[in-house]
């Protein structure tokens, strides 16, 4: 598949309703690449992943935790269209997008992978336990290292005790990024 092609792709019925296929932003040869849900209000209309609040809170606390900026990561989504009214992602459109990260894995190639939340947890490393059990885990993918945290959306509404969790994740994401 040609990622020159995404921005115009019709795999599944979401491209019915969004307004903007979110591709993904950020330095395609990051160490890190992040992978998010699917996008929201603010992604369809602005066309990038993690530009509303909680992007906000997600690269505070990916700068604090581990001196990187927005820029020198790769930021995408498992599903690259908004589901109407913010709905999770339902399999089928989960299973018609899968090919678009699998490229966007292989071009990024990155040392670690950062999934935010069930649905990316579940996708990319294939959890079935929920996020409150997975999170922190480190995984072996291939050549590279991959964990789950809480979606920085949980955190908004969960407060301090969900941040401070994440905190702790990312504070052992970046042993995984300095290893050799
Ligand atoms: N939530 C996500 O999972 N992804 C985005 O890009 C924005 C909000």
């Amino acid at each position: 598949m040609d990622l020159a092609d995404l921005p115009t792709c019709t795999r599944c019925t979401l491209s019915l309703t969004r307004q903007r296929v979110v591709v993904g932003s950020g330095l395609e040869s990051a160490i890190l690449m992040i992978v998010g849900e699917a996008p929201g209000k603010s992604e369809d209309e602005g066309g990038a992943p993690f530009i509303g609040r909680s992007g906000r809170l997600l690269f505070q606390l990916v700068h604090e935790e581990l001196g990187l900026e927005r820029g020198q990561c790769f930021v995408t989504n498992v599903v690259k269209c908004r589901p109407p009214a913010n709905r999770t992602p339902r399999p089928v459109e989960i299973a018609s997008c899968r090919p678009w990260l699998d490229e966007q894995l292989a071009r990024c190639s990155p040392r670690v992978i950062l999934a935010l939340g069930n649905t990316a947890a579940k996708s990319v490393f294939g959890f079935d336990a929920g996020i409150g059990l997975t999170h922190g885990r480190v995984v072996a993918m291939g050549t590279c290292r991959g964990m789950a945290t809480y979606h920085p959306a949980a955190a908004l509404r969960g407060g301090p005790s969900v941040v401070d969790v994440m905190r702790s994740d990312l504070r052992v994401l970046k042993e995984l990024l300095s290893e050799k």
